[in-house]
């Protein structure tokens, strides 16, 4: 099943960043994005996750079109279908790790599942506040509570980017089952080349085009 289908787009700000990016993402399947710094794949996962307009060119999300859709749409179509990760996480500082998955729990109606917690390697730590844990802790929390949601297309800039490369390998691991186990997609920004080289795809961004290179 298409999930997610982006048909030349092109993006600018200062100057133009790329232009006639088109993929596709499946069911079940991994894309992994890579490319210099600054050669824009942040921004195109913002158009790909319906975070930014394109200033060309069509996002399709689940068949439907991102542009044509209401605001409400967008919203429910963010809570319950799309899972971000970034490097820099959104956690809610105040709060313990778990009240952070609560959150998620009841924004999308889904039970806190304690295996991926044990998984995550955070089931000792997670009563603790978010400013109480170490950078990668609070990393992989913030991926336990993306998981929580049961997101259909997973979008993740450098999500192990504060992980040892043993613990990063773990939580791709985690990502890719997850995928198999729930018909979900991902798309994975990276500079790791070993970790894209683990994807079912692997696009390059340079010269202002997106090639595929695997
Ligand atoms: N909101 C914005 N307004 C203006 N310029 C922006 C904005 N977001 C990004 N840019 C510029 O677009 C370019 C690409 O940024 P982007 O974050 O997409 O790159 P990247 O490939 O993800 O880089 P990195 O690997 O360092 O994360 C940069 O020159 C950046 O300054
Ligand atoms: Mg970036």
């Amino acid at each position: 099943m298409n999930l997610l289908s982006a048909q030349n787009l092109s993006h600018s700000f200062e100057y133009e960043l790329f232009h006639n990016v088109s993929l596709d993402l499946y069911s079940k399947e991994s894309i992994a994005i890579i490319g210099m710094s600054g050669s824009g794949k942040s921004t195109l996962l913002h158009l790909l996750s319906t975070l930014l307009q394109p200033n060309e060119g069509k996002v399709k999300i689940l068949g439907k079109e991102v542009a044509a859709m209401s605001k409400k749409e967008l919203a429910l179509l963010k809570r319950s279908q799309l899972g971000l990760v970034f490097q820099s996480h959104y956690l809610f500082k105040g709060f313990s790790a778990f009240e952070n998955l609560e959150v998620a729990q009841i924004l999308s109606q889904e039970k806190i599942d304690e295996s991926l917690l044990k998984k995550l390697d955070i089931e000792h730590c997670i009563h603790q506040k978010v400013t109480e844990l170490s950078g990668g802790q609070q990393q992989r929390v913030s991926i336990a509570r993306v998981l929580t949601k049961k997101p259909t297309i997973i979008f993740a800039d450098e999500p192990t980017g504060n992980l040892d490369s043993k613990t990063a390998m773990e939580v791709m691991r985690l990502f890719f089952e997850y995928c198999q186990e729930h018909n979900a997609g991902m798309v994975l920004v990276t500079h790791d080349n070993h970790l894209a080289s683990q994807c079912d795809k692997v696009f390059e961004l340079s010269n202002k085009e997106l090639k595929r290179i695997k």
